[in-house]
């Protein structure tokens, strides 16, 4: 044991010293089959096709079946993105997941992804960001492997939002989808320099904020997982806010301008707050990835879902700048940096 302890100490040495850093080899997603229309929505609660269309940018988000959980949508990406890498589970030391609705209130969702994936090594466990937590989880994987402390790493975002949603209540209801996105990260060594790989990630939270997106409910509370309440407005003002100063952050850390970037790939929380980001970042529309219009907001899902798309139709390619700017529940925010 004192050996293997030894080892381990060894190689968290020699990574720190030799710079190493991750890559993201893979992208997977996940969906739900069932898709849930505006004009459906519009039978439910007193709203229609034309407004969420106006104030969201969304046309339809999927839904998860009974007894589809947050992981079994995790495992689907999880395996896709190990497909796209061409790398099996047994090379996985780590697993972090992100989500805000798991399984379970224990063990964390992670180990149903972990045991699925065949791995008998390695650690697996959740985050709990909410709409960040793909940015968080990146960030604590990426930060593993640049210590040493693993050599590659899956990282998810998976959600069921539909089973904390108050389907009586029009403010949330026509807002969230489900689904999930994972990538898949590689350990290699740099030699200083221009690299590949995640640059760098930037995090953030204010817990001053923490009542304007919650739900009412949870396990020492109330003992259920509760509903979701939110106060769009004050999000909206400040999810623009956040959303563009965590950009500018993380551009500045390299002494790069926006116009350095290929790709925004936002946390797709309203069609409206991601055009006001492009505008303050200057930036055009097309180098925006959006999948609000057929996911709707997935919370930790959402960034990884849209990179996966991005990825698989082509537009991202390597060694294009990739910017993942995200904002939560929390308040949680951050962004990371990403050279394809
Ligand atoms: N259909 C019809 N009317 C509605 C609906 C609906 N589904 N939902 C709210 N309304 C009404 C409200 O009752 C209110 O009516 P009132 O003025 O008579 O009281 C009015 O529309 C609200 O108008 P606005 O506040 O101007 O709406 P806004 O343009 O801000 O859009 C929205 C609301 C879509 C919620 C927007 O603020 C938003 O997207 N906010 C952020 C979303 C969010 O909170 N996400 C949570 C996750 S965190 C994150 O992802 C960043």
């Amino acid at each position: 044991m004192a050996e293997v302890n030894r080892a381990e100490s060894q190689r968290s040495a020699d990574h720190a010293t030799m710079g190493w850093s991750s890559r993201i080899v893979g992208c997977g997603s996940a969906l739900p089959e069932r898709r849930m229309s505006n004009q459906e929505l519009a039978t439910m609660v007193d709203t229609s096709e034309e407004w969420i269309t106006q104030r969201t940018g969304i046309k339809e988000r999927r839904i998860a079946a009974n007894g589809e959980c947050t992981s079994d949508l995790a495992i689907r990406a999880a395996v896709s993105a190990l497909e796209q890498a061409g790398m099996r589970g047994s090379e996985i030391d780590v697993v972090v997941l992100a989500t805000c609705t798991p399984d379970r209130t224990m063990p964390a969702t992670a180990v149903r992804v972990q045991e699925a994936l065949g791995m008998t090594g390695g650690v697996a466990f959740d985050v709990q960001a909410v709409c960040s937590g793909f940015v968080f989880a990146l960030s604590v994987a990426d930060n593993m492997i640049r210590l040493g402390q693993a050599r590659n790493a899956v990282v998810i975002g998976a959600e069921t939002m539909s089973r904390i949603i108050d389907w009586n209540d029009r403010n949330s209801c026509v807002l969230f989808g489900d689904g999930a996105g994972a990538v898949v990260l590689r350990g290699e060594r740099h030699a200083g320099g221009s690299r590949r790989g995640i640059l760098s990630t930037h995090l953030h939270s204010d817990g001053r904020h923490h009542d304007k997106i919650h739900t009412d409910g949870g396990t020492s509370s109330t003992q259920t997982a509760g509903k979701m309440h939110l106060a769009g407005r004050e999000v909206f003002l400040h999810a623009v806010v956040n959303l563009s100063d965590a950009s500018q952050e993380a551009l500045a850390a390299h002494g790069l301008s926006n116009d350095d970037l290929d790709w925004v790939v936002p946390h797709q929380a309203n069609q409206r707050i991601v055009q006001t980001l492009a505008e303050k970042l200057h930036l055009p529309m097309e180098k925006v990835v959006l999948t609000v219009d057929h996911h709707g907001n997935t919370s930790a899902a959402s960034i990884p879902l849209a990179l996966s798309e991005a990825v698989a139709d082509g537009r991202i390619k390597e060694n294009d700048l990739v910017l993942t700017p995200t904002m939560g529940s929390g308040f949680t925010w951050g962004a990371a940096l990403i050279r394809w």
